[in-house]
């Protein structure tokens, strides 16, 4: 499958998504959204990358939502279809082996708010803007703007955000706890490419490990995500980069990588 609207590039340890359709401020037609699917099925395949940067093209848009224009005359089954589409995509995301940080350089709206809370961490440039606009048109979020939006800033907030279709600032954003940090526009990616490779630089098991217990843990009650915690934790025990890391501190030397073994 040719890519038309994203841009798929490998850096070291590191890919970096780009949604590239700067003219619709990069929304998410179903072309799109198939192509992510690709790509991230391609990443989830490819044991070099170890961390994600997702981000958008041009200075203007993360991603300005859902294809409005696409989706103005769908039917009942099409809408449903499209949100499914959205989710399960968004949901590899989530549930990817590897981290991903959204580096959200513009607005991020709808759709783009969701794509944003699908990732692992969100970082914003100062001129971004965030927001559920669907009531304004009609419309409930589908790409799942509902849930996650509760489970990061309590739903208290996220039924202010959603109920009003209001959009908020970057500064806005990070006092509610939706974006861990704000940087200059010209800083943005390179902030977010440097902390992928921090993450990059640990052991790749571990931090999978860590990822899936703080996802399944958030949705369970804290019996089971902690008996999931030990699961995580005793599996380390079986990998080279636990024993050569332990190795390494008590022989009082840097170690030089991690196998990802
Ligand atoms: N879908 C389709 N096209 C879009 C789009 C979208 N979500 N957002 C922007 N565009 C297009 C515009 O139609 C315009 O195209 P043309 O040049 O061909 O006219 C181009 O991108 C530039 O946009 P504007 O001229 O509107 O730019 P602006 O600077 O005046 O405004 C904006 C920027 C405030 C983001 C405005 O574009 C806007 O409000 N966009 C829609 C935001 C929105 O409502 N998103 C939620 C969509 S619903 C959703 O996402 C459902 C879901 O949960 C799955």
């Amino acid at each position: 499958m040719e890519l038309k609207n994203v841009i798929l590039e490998k850096e070291d340890n590191i890919a970096v998504v780009t949604i590239n359709r700067p003219k619709a401020l990069n929304a998410l037609n179903s072309e799109t959204l198939k192509e992510l699917d690709l790509v991230f099925t391609t990443i989830e395949n490819d044991d070099d990358v170890l961390a994600v940067v997702l981000t958008g093209a041009g200075e203007k848009a993360f991603v300005a939502g859902a294809d409005i224009s696409e989706m103005k005359d769908m039917t009942v089954l099409q809408g449903r279809n499209f949100g499914k589409l959205g989710n399960n995509v968004f949901r590899k995301i989530e549930t990817l082996s590897k981290p991903v940080i959204a580096a959200v350089n513009g607005f991020a709206l709808g759709g783009g708010c969701e794509l944003s809370m699908a990732c692992d961490i969100r970082i914003a440039s100062n001129k971004a803007k965030f927001g559920q606009p669907e009531v304004g048109l009609g419309i409930t979020p589908g790409f799942g703007g509902t849930q996650r939006l509760s489970r990061l800033v309590g739903m208290g907030m996220a039924k202010e955000l959603v109920y009003t279709a209001k959009v908020i600032k970057a500064d806005e954003a990070l006092r509610i706890g939706l974006v861990n940090s704000i940087h200059e526009p010209e800083e943005l990616l390179n902030n977010a490419k440097a902390l992928a490779k921090t993450i990059a630089s640990n052991a790749p098991i571990a931090v999978k490990l860590c990822k899936e217990a703080i996802n399944r843990g958030m949705q369970v009650d804290i019996d089971t995500a902690l008996a999931f915690e030990s699961e995580a934790f005793g599996e380390c025990f079986s990998t080279e980069d636990q024993t050569d890391a332990m190795t390494a501190f008590v022989e009082k030397r840097k170690l030089d990588r991690f196998k990802n073994k």
